[in-house]
């Protein structure tokens, strides 16, 4: 039995087996089971998540992220609620059913403001979904957004390796932490998502096995993953970057390890290669997220150097997105995009 059918039958690897498939040992056959088994449950369809990206002032200091507290040379935004709603309105009307707001950690950002925020997207748009991505906060305003509307929430966990996340973040962040982020998130009853960058810097086979260990016992209902890009002001503007054909990988594993969830084909696997989201969609990804933010603040929200954020990757061509994702041999649907079971279960 190959290493591929082995890691699909019992939906998990061994570290070995891990690092077998990341040296590219059946890479064609990985991905061809990979999106077997996306178009088990998903078919053909391939959802779309609007974001707006509503605030880049963060009280947190990533090494890795350019939007981190200490980058005096980021050029700050905040939307108004106002920015906001017309972004969603923008959205509705070019199909979006998923408005996906993500932003620093933001203290203007009270709950009772990002509760009004919410409210007022759900009942302008009663039929479409709110996804927040707004960083670590109690459980009580987890619940009180969860009551406001919103119903998924993502939380990239980063790394789940101790040693690893102290390497990538200053002391005052924890992995413990994050993590009761996100099972409090699931128990509240959102649709989580967590995830990781591919190439970060300290990261190892040993450190993805126990992303992947993570994820199986979370089970989150969707799972971000792209490659860290350096961003020149940042303390790892040096390190070398991730790769497309490693996230490509870890892609296809996910997939099999997860065969429900749900996969961005991520904005920085197309930044660091031009057709990266349509590789992602034919290794196992189902998702992609077009920027909605206004023009004149796409640039400011620079995690990473040299983002996409004009032309097909933005909201405004969707035609030209929809093409794209018909030449790779899928088709955008215009709805929710909700989390299936399709009888096949997540271990
Ligand atoms: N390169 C790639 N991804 C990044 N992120 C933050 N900084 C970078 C970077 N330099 C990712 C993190 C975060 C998400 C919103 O963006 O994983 O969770
Ligand atoms: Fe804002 Fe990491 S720098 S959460």
């Amino acid at each position: 039995m190959s290493v591929v059918d082995d890691i699909e039958a019992k939906k998990d690897i061994t570290r070995d087996e891990l690092q077998y498939l990341l040296e590219g040992n059946e890479g064609e056959y990985l991905r061809q089971r990979a999106v077997a088994v996306r178009k088990a449950v998903y078919g053909q369809e391939v959802f779309i998540r609007g974001l707006i990206e509503f605030t880049n002032f963060c009280k947190n200091n990533c090494y890795y992220c350019g939007i981190r507290r200490d980058n005096r040379q980021a050029s700050r935004y905040r939307l108004t609620a106002e920015e906001i709603l017309d972004c969603c309105q923008n959205g509705y009307e070019l199909g979006f059913r998923t408005f996906v707001l993500q932003g620093g950690e933001d203290e203007y950002f009270t709950d009772d403001r990002l509760c009004r925020i919410i409210s007022s997207i759900k009942s302008n748009h009663p039929d479409c979904a709110i996804t927040l991505s707004i960083g670590e906060k109690d459980r009580a305003s987890y619940q009180r957004y969860f009551e406001a509307g919103a119903e998924r929430y993502l939380l990239r966990h980063e790394t789940a390796d101790e040693a690893h996340y102290r390497k990538l973040h200053p002391r005052e962040m924890s992995l413990q932490h994050r993590k009761e982020c996100l099972y409090a998130l699931k128990e509240i009853g959102y649709q989580v998502g967590a995830g990781f960058m591919t190439g970060s810097p300290g990261q190892t086979v040993d450190t993805l096995h126990e992303d992947l260990q993570f994820l199986r016992e979370l089970k989150p209902h969707m799972v971000g993953i792209g490659p860290f890009i350096p961003q020149h002001d940042t303390p790892f503007g040096n390190e070398p970057g991730g790769t497309a054909a490693m996230t490509l990988t870890l892609l296809s594993i996910i997939r099999l390890l997860l065969p429900n969830v749900l996969l961005p084909a991520t904005t920085a696997l197309g930044t660091i290669d031009p057709v990266g989201r349509e590789k992602g969609l034919r290794a196992g990804a189902n998702v992609v997220m077009p920027n909605l933010s206004p023009k004149a603040v796409r640039k400011k929200y620079a995690l990473y150097d040299a983002k996409i954020c004009t032309g097909e990757e933005a909201a405004e061509c969707i035609v030209c997105l929809k093409n794209r994702v018909k030449n790779a041999g899928y088709n955008i649907v215009c709805d929710r995009g909700d989390y299936r079971n399709r009888g096949i279960e997540n271990v």
